[in-house]
């Protein structure tokens, strides 16, 4: 049997970063009113990335994959499938994993982009082990990265707190043995108003507001109870239990729906992967992100069960579990 595997991880955060303080102040010369403590208490963040005018996410989707070839022991050239997941595409076409296919140097190879907000890295995994178990790639880099900062609304403290830059990618190799155990993804439409950014690029204009819309709390509760739902399902389908994950790795969206789906699922906190203290919610980034942080600290490492889950605009919602 053909199954699919991580053999290498990497990230890249931008190097300006922002603690609570750095954001508030700014905030406040502009007459918008947060604390530290307000940040902390709600969400759990304490600091994010932001990128400076000109970088796109295929700048920092270039340096993870480099870590992520490199940890693999791979070159650009022996990749044949890029997934990008992303919401803040470079461009509105050609897809951002062409653009970085291109910085890569891995040219020839499929390419595209998977946009399922903060969902989009557990689908783009999703979407390249299918390709890789039936035959379609056998090395293939997924990817998420994002230049939130573009899309906040800095005179609305009540979104502006929870978003940073970043970028995280996996190479997901054809392998003998299991990696890729089971995976769960949903969406529902109905939602769309809750998380979205309704603007678009119409006749050379944009028509509507480009800037991120959130109903917090609508999302909060829809977001703890899918994300039970789905992680039960993929142990189902893989024929396990909770008691079989080694790590929850959870989109790092705000630490409150985390230790919430913990809860449910009966794992303790020292079992859930938590960076969103230091990066904000990264959107599709956050996943891999918290997954390379946590195997380079030499917490995560080979043999162990790991459930990947994200929950985000769309709405979408899913989950992965593999053996790294
Ligand atoms: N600083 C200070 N005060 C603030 C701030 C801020 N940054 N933002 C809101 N407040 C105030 C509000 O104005 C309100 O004041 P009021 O009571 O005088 O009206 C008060 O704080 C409480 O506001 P709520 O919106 O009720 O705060 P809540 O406890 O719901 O926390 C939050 C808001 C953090 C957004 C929460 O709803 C949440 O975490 N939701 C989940 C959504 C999420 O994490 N989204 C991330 C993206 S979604 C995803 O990735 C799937």
């Amino acid at each position: 049997t053909r199954y699919s595997r991580i053999t290498g991880t990497g990230s890249y955060v931008p190097p300006r970063r922002l603690t609570n303080a750095d954001l508030a102040a700014q905030l406040a010369a502009q007459g918008v009113e947060t604390s530290d403590e307000w940040i902390v208490e709600r969400t759990g963040i304490r600091a994010r990335h932001f990128v400076e005018a000109g970088v796109y996410s295929s700048d920092l989707a270039l340096e993870a994959c480099k870590s992520a070839l490199s940890a693999a022991g791979l070159q650009a050239q022996d990749i044949d499938l890029i997934i990008v997941a992303t919401s803040t595409p470079d461009m509105v076409f050609p897809s951002t994993a062409c653009i970085l296919q291109n910085k890569l140097g891995a040219n020839g190879c499929a390419a595209f982009d998977v946009q399922a907000v903060c969902s989009g890295f557990v689908y783009a995994l999703t979407v390249a082990d299918a390709m890789i178990r039936t035959g379609g790639a056998s090395k293939a880099l997924v990817v998420g990265a994002e230049v939130f900062s573009r899309l906040l609304d800095f005179t609305d403290r009540t979104t502006c707190v929870l978003f940073g830059d970043g970028a995280g990618a996996v190479v997901l190799e054809a392998s003998e043995t299991p990696g890729i155990l089971a995976s769960d993804l949903h969406a529902d439409g109905k939602h769309v108003g809750i998380l979205c950014v309704p603007g678009h690029v119409s006749n050379g204009h944009i028509l509507g507001d480009p800037l991120l819309k959130m109903d917090g709390q609508a999302v909060f509760k829809l977001a703890v109870g899918v994300l039970e739902d789905a992680a039960r399902a993929t142990l189902a389908k893989a024929g396990k239990t909770e008691a079989d994950i080694d790590w929850l790795i959870p989109h790092q969206a705000n630490i409150r729906i985390m230790q919430s789906t913990a809860k449910k699922l009966k794992l303790p906190m020292d079992k859930v992967v938590v960076t969103v203290d230091q990066h904000g919610n990264t959107s599709a980034a956050s996943i891999p992100l918290a997954l390379d942080s946590a195997v380079r600290a030499g917490r995560v490492k080979p043999g162990q069960n790991l459930m990947l889950e994200g929950v985000g605009g769309g709405f979408t919602w899913g989950a992965v579990l593999l053996t790294l």
